[in-house]
């Protein structure tokens, strides 16, 4: 079966960086687990179930990419998958802290589980979900940053405000 990981994240929306993280992983892992966090620590723009759906559908020509959802800890889920790697992507400085921070409550909670850091490609290196939101909902051209579903759906969500 090869060597899984787990990519976890809010993905309120799926962005090109975040594509691009893992098509980059898939040259170093046999398969990616994308884990979608049910319940992230902030306020989604989409449903559990929106950003599923986005992401499934971005990732349709690719093989060896699963998608799932999780609630809880996200060790107890990478352990349920049989994998002991976490991937996530690391851009400006200003990911660090956070990312530092998680990764060693991580390895508290779980010392058998190792999470690696891929550092965006440059093209990603200002964007993030946030920012593209953010963007989106005052109309700024956002094509290109994100899957062309995110922007149809960003562009849905928006107009109907
Ligand atoms: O895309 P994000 O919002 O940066 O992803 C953060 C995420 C979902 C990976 C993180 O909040 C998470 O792992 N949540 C599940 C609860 C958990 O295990 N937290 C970390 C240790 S307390």
């Amino acid at each position: 079966m090869g060597k899984m990981v787990v990519y976890p994240g809010s993905f309120d929306p799926i962005t090109n960086g975040h594509i691009s993280i893992l098509r980059r992983t898939l040259t170093i892992f046999d398969s990616v687990n994308v884990a979608v966090a049910e319940n992230p620590m902030k306020n989604t723009l989409f449903s559990l179930e929106e950003r599923l759906a986005m992401i499934r559908e971005s990732i349709k020509n690719d093989n060896n990419v699963y998608v799932d959802s999780f609630d809880g800890l996200l060790v107890d889920y990478v352990e349920s998958k049989n994998t002991n790697v976490i991937i996530r992507g690391m851009r400006a400085l200003s990911d660090f802290e956070y990312e530092f921070q998680m990764s060693l409550m991580n390895r508290k909670l779980n010392n058998k589980i190792q999470t690696i850091f891929m550092m965006t490609d440059y093209k990603w290196f200002y964007t993030s979900s946030t920012i593209i939101k953010e963007a989106a909902r005052y109309g700024g051209a956002i094509r290109g940053l994100v899957p062309d579903i995110v922007c149809q759906k960003l562009k849905e969500k928006f107009d109907h405000q």
